[in-house]
């Protein structure tokens, strides 16, 4: 028996072969169900005890050679058959594009990255809102003329009241309503998102837009830290801390303001996008009114707090001198391909 192992040693050595099909039988014969192989290993139990050391060593010796020699010339062929299909190796190959991140989301990133330093972190909040969260915790009761301010897309117009009201939220000031009802202070977040607004389109508005809405509330906060902290969150992003603070109405803050920032008036682009002032408008903000913190059962005579929320859209524009608030939702690769490099 063992001479007819060494033959099929020596058989499976001179074994060659340039086709697909002559492998697979070469594979069956050896190693398939019925194959040399399975009828060796069955008549291993009828050997003698003192030649099973000897004869399981050629029958490994036999599968390990089949094995080889079928991994090799399967690698052969198949190579071969690839190098048909491209046989003209001076081709350049697929160049993959390499994408690149919205401006909006780079700023955006940028923004919460620079907040976080100081202990901010993200919350978020649906975009699909009832009327408690985007108007009436905030300070904004049924027929108060504020609402106004924003025009509302509605989802479900409530059958006896507005209370009933679903609609797509108009600020990211109702994540601070979600936040505050779920949470205990002191507490420090910022809220990214998109907000909605019917308004007319032209090329400074859009109908869809973002917002980044802060919002901290702690013992004995003051205007004092909000304005340090808006010029820290100017000094980062802009390279310019000197604000100034206008008195402005938000239902939801009390006192309110508009924060404009110093641009400059060095050259021709800073009179156009600063009308000729030198000064820029960035968010609106103000002390979180007592209101507000009642509507989501915080003690306003134990805690204070301040909220601020900008536009996301018009600080790109502004980094980044671009005069179109369409161009954001365009997605011309032509505008996404300059933002390549950034991160
Ligand atoms: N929600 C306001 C807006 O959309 C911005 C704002 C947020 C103002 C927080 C004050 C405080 O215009």
């Amino acid at each position: 028996m063992i001479s007819k192992i060494r033959e099929y040693l020596v058989e499976v050595e001179d074994f060659k072969t340039q086709s697909k099909s002559e492998l697979e039988e070469f594979r069956i014969k050896y190693l398939g169900k019925k194959g040399i192989l399975n009828d060796l290993f069955a008549k291993f139990k009828e050997v003698p005890v003192e030649q099973k050391k000897e004869f399981g060593q050629v029958i490994n010796l036999l599968k390990n050679q089949v094995n080889e020699k079928i991994d090799d010339f399967r690698n052969a062929l198949d190579s071969s058959d690839t190098h048909k299909q491209t046989d003209d190796f001076t081709k350049s190959g697929i160049v993959k594009e390499l994408g690149s991140r919205h401006p909006i989301s780079i700023v955006r990133n940028r923004i919460c990255e620079i907040f976080s330093k100081i202990g901010f972190t993200v919350a978020e909040a649906p975009e699909i809102e009832d009327d408690w969260h985007n108007f009436t915790a905030l300070n904004l009761p049924e027929y108060h003329p504020a609402r106004d301010m924003q025009d509302t897309f509605f989802i479900e117009k409530g059958e006896k009241s507005s209370s009933e009201d679903v609609l797509l939220r108009t600020h990211t000031s109702s994540v601070q309503i979600r936040y505050m009802e779920n949470n205990k202070p002191p507490m420090r977040i910022l809220a990214p998102g998109r907000v909605f607004r019917n308004e007319a389109i032209s090329s400074r508005s859009h109908c869809i837009f973002h917002q980044i809405e802060g919002l901290y509330i702690d013992k004995e906060v003051s205007f004092a830290d909000l304005k340090q902290t808006l010029m820290y969150f100017t000094e980062e992003l802009f390279g310019k801390s000197k604000i100034r603070l206008r008195p402005s109405y938000f239902p939801f803050t009390e006192p309110s303001a508009e924060v404009d920032v110093y641009w400059g008036l060095e050259n021709e682009v800073d009179y156009r996008i600063t009308k000729g002032t030198g000064w820029l408008e960035i968010m609106g903000c103000g002390m979180v009114d007592p209101n507000v913190l009642k509507n989501v059962g915080i003690n306003p005579e134990e805690y204070s707090g301040y909220a601020f929320g900008m536009g996301i859209e018009r600080i790109v524009m502004l980094l980044y001198q671009m005069g179109d608030i369409r161009m954001f939702f365009e997605n011309d690769v032509r505008m996404l391909e300059q933002f390549k490099n950034e991160l």
